[in-house]
């Protein structure tokens, strides 16, 4: 198998199993602990913005991106991220990251997020957030929490809880909700 031979694609409700599959594979049942994924229980995750790379007929890989916000911000927050084993170590990690970040952009997106190895993500542009400006509704270690801004300022603006764009804002008054977040959870 060759770079060339993998296909790069947004993600279709058809490649769930496969996806959950890497996913169970990858992370283990320790996955559904994580304070990354009870952010993703939230609400839905913005399909069109999320990556699959397919090897023949099989999804080998899978990046998410979800709606987040905090304070005055929002951000999508990538992942999970995971290439089945027998793919890893040929850049396809990388490819599906740089297409994330980039389709982030071209929706208008300011930032994106996530919570990972600094050692993988700096390379591709991600910084660490400045320790105690966000939390998470799990325990998370602070030093894992990346970001990498697109529009500046974006970073600063996110605050306090990091959570599921949807759940923030069912939290809000209905005066202060974005008139299209309003509508989304209706
Ligand atoms: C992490 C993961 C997504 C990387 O995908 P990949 O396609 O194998 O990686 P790439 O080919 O893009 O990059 C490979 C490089 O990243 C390095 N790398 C892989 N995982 C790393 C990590 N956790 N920390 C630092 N470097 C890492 C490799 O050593 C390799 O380095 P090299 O280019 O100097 O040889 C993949 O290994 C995976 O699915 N792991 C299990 C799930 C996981 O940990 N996901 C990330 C959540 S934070």
């Amino acid at each position: 198998m060759t770079p060339a031979d993998v296909i790069y694609m947004p993600e279709q409700p058809a490649h769930e199993p496969e996806i959950e599959e890497i996913n169970a594979e990858a992370f283990g049942p320790g996955r559904f602990t994580r304070a990354a994924y009870k952010i993703r229980e939230g609400g839905p995750h913005e399909r069109a913005l999320s990556f699959v790379a397919i090897h023949g007929e099989s999804v080998i890989a899978s990046v998410k991106m979800t709606r987040v916000a905090a304070g005055e911000g929002r951000a999508l927050m990538l992942g999970p991220l995971a290439v089945k084993p027998d793919y890893k170590n040929l850049g396809i990690g990388r490819h599906l990251v740089k297409l994330a970040i980039e389709a982030a952009g071209k929706a208008g997106w300011p930032a994106v997020i996530l919570v990972g190895d600094e050692p993988y993500y700096g390379p591709l542009g991600f910084r660490r957030i400045p320790r105690g400006q966000v939390s998470m509704p799990r325990p998370v270690d602070l030093d894992r929490l990346l970001a990498v801004e697109i529009k500046e300022g974006a970073i600063s603006k996110l605050t306090g809880m990091i959570d599921h764009e949807d759940r923030v804002t069912a939290s809000l008054p209905v005066e202060e909700r974005a008139p299209d977040a309003a509508r989304r959870v209706g």
